[in-house]
């Protein structure tokens, strides 16, 4: 009979072959397979405090570091690096005996190239670079390789096609791109992304990514715990959810 109650994963060794299973390009192919991720919570909200980090449980960072540790090469936004805190990537323990060879490089995709991103990818060896659009300033690009920090300088064109292109002569098979919004926005636009793996946090965040709009919370919003009960997809590729408000029994 069907079921509308989703498996629940954990951490044990079958639940680890299924995540890295699920992660797995559905056909190969010899162009990189650009693969986003994303987080939100039940009613959208993509930040807390200004970070993604404050929604993520720990399934989500399984399948977080399995990404990263599936990935050749990690993409994100400048916006998302410097809210962030980007450091060089390393392979989750949990993951590493499925891992050949070193953690995938960070690139960062940047048009300005500002100060406080050159001083996050210099003195991490190489591991975190630049990725600069055609038109950045030359004299800013000479600022960064000045300190050390590889910079990549994208093809003129659409940035889309040109990440790729660079993720090629890269030797990229799978790249991890870990947004941010408009990053995404931009790259899914020009159907330059393949995948998108979107984990959705167990609550609602009631004034999450405005918090700082609504007065009268400590914190400017209000958590309200949620669990998944059922999901069913259909022959169109929608989702369809069904959450209990509470907290999950453990
Ligand atoms: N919920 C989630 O899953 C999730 C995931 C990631 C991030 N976030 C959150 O999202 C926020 C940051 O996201 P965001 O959307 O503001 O920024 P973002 O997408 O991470 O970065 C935007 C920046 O990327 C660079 N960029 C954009 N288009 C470009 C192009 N065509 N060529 C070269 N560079 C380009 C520009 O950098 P320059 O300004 O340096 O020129 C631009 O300012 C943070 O609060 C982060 O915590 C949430």
């Amino acid at each position: 009979m069907l079921s509308t109650r989703p498996p629940a994963i954990g951490d044990d060794p079958a639940s680890l072959d299924a995540i890295w299973a699920a992660l797995r390009p559905e056909s190969p192919t010899a162009a990189p397979v650009i693969r986003a991720v994303m987080i939100a919570s039940v009613d959208g909200t993509t930040t807390v405090d200004g970070r993604s980090g404050g929604l993520g449980t720990p399934t989500d960072r399984l399948v977080y570091d399995a990404m990263r540790a599936r990935a050749d090469l990690v993409l994100v936004g400048s916006g998302t690096a410097v809210a962030e805190d980007y450091g060089p990537a390393e392979v989750s323990p949990v993951w590493a005996d499925r891992r050949t060879g070193p953690a995938p490089i960070i690139l960062v995709l940047t048009r300005s190239l500002p100060d406080e991103l050159i001083d996050l990818c210099a003195d991490t060896d190489d591991r975190m670079q630049i990725a600069a659009a055609h038109e950045t300033d030359p004299r800013l690009v000479g600022v960064a390789r000045a300190r050390g920090v590889t910079v990549h300088v994208l093809d003129p064109g659409p940035t889309g096609a040109a990440v790729r292109a660079l993720a090629t002569r890269l030797h990229a098979a799978e790249v991890d791109f870990e947004g941010g919004p408009r990053l995404l926005g931009e790259l899914l636009a020009e159907g330059a992304v393949d995948d998108l793996v979107l984990s959705v946090a167990p609550e609602a965040i009631v004034g999450g990514d405005d918090s700082t709009l609504t007065p009268g919370h400590e914190h400017g919003y209000t958590r309200v715990p949620m669990r998944v009960v059922s999901a069913f997809s259909c022959p169109l590729g929608g989702l369809y959810t069904r959450w209990v408000v509470g907290e999950a029994s453990r």
